[in-house]
């Protein structure tokens, strides 16, 4: 199949929303990573996702709304809190973990009960929602399992030939997908921590529950709240490590390997000898967050051996990158 090369502006929006109201599938800017979209209605567009991306078929879709009308579409109930949440953190990168209608099929969360909600921020995504007229399922648009797209060029190496279109836009503003919190339990739980902080929920949410599914790796066979928690994730090939310390100790330990590769911060690379790749500032976890995704991505373009990876803080949205690059190095950790 062509894939088609839109570009993000107003002719390439409504050949975007034609083209998913017709049953095609998208990939489309947002402000925490590129989606692939589908109308969440139509069923056999929505299973075109899932064959794109070679995604396990139990694992539930993120439904994207443009305004609040539509949530009563999808969401058969709103606790108050939830409100309060969607009042504070939308359009943005948050996501909610709510009850569902009849109207939404077994296609986008098998067999739940619950549907996964989110309003972006970015204006491009809520004009190709508004235009398509239904809310739009869309996971991650990458090849299930690889480090998220954060620009059209990461969806176009995954997904080439396989869809029917990718809006062409900028390189995503957050970099880290949204943070989901399922309110169908009280008090409401954190599954996945993204671009809105722990603190930021707690100052709406004081006894939020943060799952253990954020920090640890489940059991086999053990049921996880979010099943996407549950799959190695966000990998490169090259085979990785996370390592936690101080500036010093870190580059002390990979100025002894040899035909391995450094993810590091802008502060360690000065100090180090061997290949590096920079994804920010370890003070500043916001540029941590932003360039994640795109140093997985490049590591395996170095046909390094080992890659070792400086863990951020777990402060703000870092905890978000620790929780991506946890996954990313399969929970292997060497703490210094
Ligand atoms: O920022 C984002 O959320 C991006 C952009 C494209 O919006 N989307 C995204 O989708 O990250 P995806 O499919 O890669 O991740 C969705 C996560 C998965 O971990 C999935 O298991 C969980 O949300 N999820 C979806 N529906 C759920 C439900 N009903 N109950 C529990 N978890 C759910
Ligand atoms: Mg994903």
């Amino acid at each position: 199949m062509e894939t088609l090369k839109l570009k993000a502006d107003k002719k390439g929006i409504e050949i975007a929303a034609e083209i998913l109201k017709n049953g095609g599938v998208v990939a489309i800017p947002t402000e925490t990573v590129y989606g692939l979209a589908a109308n969440c209605f139509d069923e056999a567009a929505v299973k075109k996702i899932f064959e794109a991306k070679g995604r396990p078929q139990d694992n539930p879709l993120i439904v994207h709304i443009s305004d609040m009308e539509m949530l009563g579409v999808v969401a058969r109930k709103v606790p108050e809190i939830a409100l309060r949440c969607a009042e504070k953190f939308w359009r943005g990168p948050f996501t909610m973990i709510l009850p569902k209608t009849d109207k939404v099929g077994d296609c986008i969360s098998p067999n739940l009960d619950t549907v996964a909600v989110r309003m972006p921020q970015n204006p491009v995504a809520l004009e190709i929602i508004r235009q398509s007229g239904v809310p739009l399922a869309a996971p991650s648009a990458n090849t299930s399992g690889s480090p998220s797209p954060t620009s059209p060029y990461h969806v176009e190496a995954d997904l080439d030939g396989k869809i029917d279109a990718i809006v062409y836009s900028d390189e995503c503003a957050v970099g880290v997908e949204s943070t989901v919190v399922t309110f169908c339990e009280n008090p409401p739980r954190l599954l996945r921590p993204g671009g809105i902080t722990p603190e930021q929920l707690k100052e709406i949410i004081p006894d939020i529950v943060i799952d253990k599914a954020v920090l640890s790796e489940s059991e086999k066979g053990e049921l996880v709240a979010s099943p996407g928690m549950k799959y190695k994730h966000y990998a490169p090939k090259t085979e990785s490590f996370l390592v936690e310390g101080d500036s010093d100790a870190f580059v002390g330990l990979v100025n002894s390997k040899e035909n391995c590769v450094a993810i590091c911060f802008k502060e360690d690379t000065p100090k180090i000898t061997i290949p590096t790749l920079c994804y920010g500032d370890g003070e500043d976890e916001s540029s941590l967050a932003h360039s994640v995704f795109k140093a997985l991505r490049e590591v395996d373009e170095m046909g390094a051996k080992e890659v070792y990876i400086h863990a951020p803080s777990k402060r703000g949205i870092g905890l978000a990158v620790y929780n991506r690059l946890l996954r990313a190095s399969g929970f292997k950790v060497i703490t210094l």
